[in-house]
C-alpha cells in the first residue's frame, strides 16, 4: 500500500481486538480517525474502557474513542467472558485509562465522519458485532456509497462456527445487523474463521512479542497467553486464533492473504443456524457477489508483520 488510508475501527476488546488496534496505531500507512466500541465479548461499559486502555498502552491518547450500542439490534446480548475473561482483556494488569471517552455517540461519529471525509476515502474495520455499523447505515443510508470499503472479521465457511456449530461469534451476536451490512452495497472484505483459524499464536510467536522488550510486546504476550488457553483446549491446537488483526494486516499487506469474491447471506430466521454466514464459495447460486471472502494467509508473514510493527510502540 502506498498511500495513507483513513480508518475507523469498530470493536469490542477483546485481546485479539487489542492487537488489531495496536497494529493500526503502529502503522503510518493508516490514519486512525477514531475507535468506536460496541457490546460483544463483554458489555459496552467494559469494551469502551478496554479500547481506551489500549490507546494508553500504544501511547496514543490522541485517538478519539466513542461508545456505541450496548445491545444488538433485535436479539439479547450474548457475551464471551469464557474466552476473554471477566474484563474482556484479562492477562496483563493495565491501569485505568487516561485516554478520555468522547461525548459523541459512536453511531453519530461514524455518520458524521463518513459524510465529512472525502467520498470513497474512509475504510471501516468492524471486529465485533456489527450493531453500530448497521445502525449508522439504517439512520443515514447516504453514507453507504461514501465508504471506501468494510474489512470485517466474522463468519465462517467450511470452518463452521465457534459459538454454535453454524455461527461465528460476531455474526451470531447481531445477525440482523450483519444482514444490513452485507446488503448495503459497500465493498466488503471478510475474514472468516477459515482464515483466522490459520493465524495461530504459537509459543514461538508469542515469545517473539515478549522479547521485543517494550511494554506493548510484554502486555500483548500476556494477553495472548491468557486468550490462547481457551482455544488450545477447545481445538487441541498450539496457540489460539488471532482473529481480528487479520483485518488490519489485510490493509497493510493484502499479498499475504488469498480468497475469492462470493455471495454471502446471513441466516436470521432459524434458531438452529442463527447467524450462519451462507457463503457461496463454489458459485452455485448465481447470486450477486457482495464480499471478498478470505480463505488463507501466510501465517509466518502475518506474525512477522505484527511483531515488527508492535516493536515501534512504547
Ligand atoms: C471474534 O469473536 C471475538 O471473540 C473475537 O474478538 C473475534 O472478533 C472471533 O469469533
Ligand atoms: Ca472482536
Amino acid at each position: 500500500m502506498t498511500t495513507t488510508q483513513s480508518l475507523i475501527i469498530d470493536t469490542d476488546p477483546g485481546q485479539d481486538d487489542a492487537v488489531a488496534i495496536l497494529l493500526a496505531l503502529a502503522s503510518p500507512e493508516i490514519n486512525l480517525l477514531g475507535i468506536t466500541t460496541v457490546a460483544g465479548n463483554v458489555p459496552l461499559a467494559l469494551t469502551e474502557v478496554n479500547a481506551r486502555k489500549i490507546c494508553d498502552l500504544g501511547g496514543r491518547q490522541d485517538v478519539p474513542v466513542f461508545a456505541g450500542l450496548s445491545r444488538p439490534l433485535v436479539r439479547d446480548l450474548v457475551t464471551a467472558e469464557h474466552v476473554h475473561g471477566r474484563t474482556g482483556l484479562d492477562g496483563p494488569d493495565l491501569p485505568p485509562p487516561a485516554t478520555k471517552l468522547q461525548d459523541q455517540h459512536a453511531v453519530d461519529f461514524i455518520i458524521d465522519t463518513v459524510r465529512a471525509e472525502p467520498e470513497g476515502s474512509v475504510t471501516i474495520a468492524p471486529i465485533g458485532p456489527l450493531s453500530n455499523i448497521a445502525m449508522a447505515l439504517q439512520r443515514a443510508p447516504d453514507i453507504a456509497p461514501r465508504v471506501r470499503q468494510i474489512v470485517l472479521m466474522g463468519g465462517g465457511c467450511f470452518e463452521g462456527g465457534n459459538i454454535t456449530p453454524a455461527a461465528e461469534f460476531n455474526i451470531y451476536v447481531d445477525p440482523h445487523a450483519a444482514a444490513v451490512v452485507f446488503a448495503a452495497g459497500i465493498p466488503i472484505t471478510m475474514m472468516p474463521l477459515d482464515v483466522t483459524h490459520k493465524a495461530l499464536t504459537t509459543a514461538r510467536r508469542n515469545e517473539a512479542l515478549r522479547a521485543l522488550g517494550n511494554r506493548t510486546g510484554q502486555a500483548v504476550a500476556e494477553m495472548l497467553g491468557f486468550f490462547e488457553r481457551f482455544d488450545e483446549a477447545k481445538y487441541g491446537s498450539d496457540g489460539g486464533p488471532l482473529h481480528d488483526p487479520c483485518t488490519i494486516a489485510w490493509m497493510l499487506a493484502p499479498e499475504i492473504f488469498s480468497g475469492r469474491h462470493c455471495n454471502v447471506e446471513i441466516e436470521t430466521a432459524s434458531e438452529l443456524t442463527m447467524g450462519m454466514t451462507v457463503i457461496d464459495w463454489w458459485q452455485v447460486t448465481g447470486r450477486k457477489h457482495n464480499a471478498f471472502v478470505v480463505g488463507d494467509l501466510d501465517a509466518d508473514a502475518f506474525f512477522e508483520l505484527i511483531t515488527t510493527r508492535l516493536a515501534r510502540l512504547p
